[in-house]
């Protein structure tokens, strides 16, 4: 199998060649004085390919790219395209939260699909079960096992904090494989601002106790902030955050920070300066793997 790195593949591309012993290369890419992507595929003597390429920010131009590299190789006659999007964007637009909203998600995995990609890994998507909306096969990586690593290297006895109700599973998984306990905070959204509030619901006694706030994905950095101050009230000691996708809209650090989040640990589906990243080519390997197996 050849892996290609995209223009937004962040070596994950590179790491996975190495470990499971596949040949690589790089697209070639560049931009156009307009803005438009320009994309040249590296010589392809494979006929099975593996794309890397995520979908952080600016996430339009990657997918496209992505769509553009897979048609490519399916012209060119390849007989099986996977397609590796280590952070999946539009994954929160899951469904129509009010009427006529566009379900980004949806339309993109049907793009996806027909321009020729028979199968998607991904890390973590915020719901699990938009990958049946893509018509092919799937294969999602799950970061628990590497989460609880770094936060027991980084924290002594935690307890785990899923900032809402959606994440309590991911809380006593880390937390299960921690060897901690867990607990989580109730969370509202208001759709119209974005903001966030929350109940301070622990039930935990937090006092005096390090605290792992987990989640999915940091955007604005409004949830973590809500249960990171929950943390601090309920007289937690050191509070960490963890989550798989790091996406930090602008001021999200400053924000986990300011609430009292002393160290931040992600994975790199997103590149991100500010945190201990988890590198997850071992974990894309192996979903590999039993995807063609
Ligand atoms: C929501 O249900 C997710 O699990 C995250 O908690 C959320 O998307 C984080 O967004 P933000 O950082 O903007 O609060």
């Amino acid at each position: 199998m050849l892996i290609i790195e995209g223009t937004s593949g962040n070596l994950i591309g590179k790491g996975l060649a190495r470990l499971g012993n596949f040949n690589y290369a790089a697209v070639e890419s560049r931009i156009f004085p307009d803005g438009e992507s320009y994309i040249k595929m590296p010589r392809l003597d494979e006929k099975s390919v593996a794309i890397v390429q995520s979908a952080y920010a600016p996430q339009d131009k990657h997918l496209l790219e992505l769509l553009f590299m897979a048609s490519e190789l399916r012209e060119h006659g390849c007989d099986e395209i996977v397609a590796i999007i280590p952070y999946l964007a539009y994954a929160r637009q899951n469904k129509r939260f009010e009427d006529n909203e566009a379900v980004g998600i949806s339309t993109l995995m049907k793009l996806i699909n027909s321009s020729g990609v028979d199968s998607i890994i991904t890390v973590e998507p915020h719901r699990y079960e938009i990958m049946k909306m893509f018509a092919g096969k799937s294969k999602i990586v799950e970061m628990s096992e590497a989460i609880s690593l770094a936060i027991k290297n980084g924290i002594e006895k935690p307890v785990i904090l899923s900032p809402d109700k959606g994440g309590i599973e991911r809380a006593k998984k880390v937390a299960d494989i921690t060897g901690c306990s867990y607990d989580y905070i109730e969370k509202a959204r208001d759709y119209a601002t974005g903001e966030v509030s929350a109940k301070a619901s622990v039930s935990e006694d937090l006092r005096g106790r390090n605290v792992a706030i987990v989640d999915d994905i940091i955007s604005t950095g409004g949830t973590v902030e809500q249960a990171a101050r929950i943390a601090k009230s309920c007289g937690s000691n050191r509070v960490i955050a963890a989550a798989a996708h790091l996406v930090m809209a602008n001021g999200a650090y400053e924000r986990i920070r300011n609430a009292g989040v002393s160290e931040l640990y992600g994975t790199n589906t997103i590149p991100y300066n500010s945190a201990k990243l988890i590198d997850i080519s071992e974990y894309v390997l192996r979903a590999l793997n039993e995807l063609r197996s």
